[in-house]
């Protein structure tokens, strides 16, 4: 059974940097910082995350004890346990969709957003789920808890999140990859559904053709299968991120 002991920060630079430094000086498994408000918040890519109060910010030091080789899964772990979250916090109807690698969107609006991080001998796991505050002049649709019909306070959201993902870090642990690939197929989309993929600067456009059994993006392109280990998808029609 996975036990998660949470330290509190009113401000803090960014929960995965000082989740960094604890693993660092060997904090052990389940440590979770979480902070009503980040000034320096990462997202993938090099991305700034958008972090004044009223979101919700944690790190979560993991010693999972698997082989370091399958630390990629928990990308998509984490984005079953934060799709269960928003689930549970908005209207009975409503449900959260994934985009490769670990995003979480309702209505095609993103609303959470996973950052992993390997340290040492540590993977840290940095989800930050917008609940009250959405970014405005980004790129991509966003959304929060509240705008989507749902009524939340940022500890609730944090203490349904912890329990969600100890089920699924222990189902992982005991079941392996397979069924959280499936589970992640399930919420993704459809097989065939036309995207792009910003792979290092270049656009890739194909329909989705599944993941891996590693977690690896499946595209079918015109010049045959790609596999993408990292990079960002957007819907087909659209133009591709920059
Ligand atoms: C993304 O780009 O989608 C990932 C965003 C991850 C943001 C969270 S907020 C808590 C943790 N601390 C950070 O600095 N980033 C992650």
């Amino acid at each position: 059974m996975h036990r998660f002991r949470v330290a509190h920060h009113k401000t803090i630079g960014s929960t995965n940097d000082e989740a960094r430094r604890l693993a660092a000086e060997g904090a052990p498994d389940g440590t979770v910082i979480h902070a009503d408000e980040q000034t320096s918040g990462r997202g993938r890519l090099s991305h700034t995350w958008f972090s004044p109060p009223g979101n919700l910010y944690l790190s979560i030091v993991l010693r999972s004890g698997q082989p370091p080789a399958r630390a990629a899964e928990l990308s998509f772990v984490t984005a079953l346990a934060v799709a269960d979250t928003v689930e549970a916090l908005l209207p009975r109807q409503t449900r959260a969709t994934l985009k490769w690698p670990n995003d979480v969107l309702i209505g095609g609006a993103k609303i959470a957003g996973i950052l992993l991080e390997h340290a040492d001998d540590a993977t840290i796991i940095g989800i930050g789920l917008n609940v009250l505050q959405a970014p405005s002049n980004i790129a991509y649709k966003a959304t929060t808890i509240v705008a989507s019909g749902g009524i939340a306070s940022v500890d609730g959201a944090r203490d349904i999140l912890l329990d969600r993902l100890g089920r699924h870090l222990d189902a992982w642990s005991r079941d392996g990859f397979a069924p959280v690939r499936e589970q992640w197929l399930q919420r993704s989309y459809p097989i065939g559904a036309a995207i792009r993929a910003n792979v290092g600067g270049q656009s890739v456009a194909g329909a989705f053709a599944g993941l891996d059994t590693d977690g690896a993006l499946l595209l079918d392109t015109s010049a045959g299968r790609r596999r993408i280990v990292a990079g960002e998808v957007v819907p087909g029609d659209q133009a591709p991120p920059v």
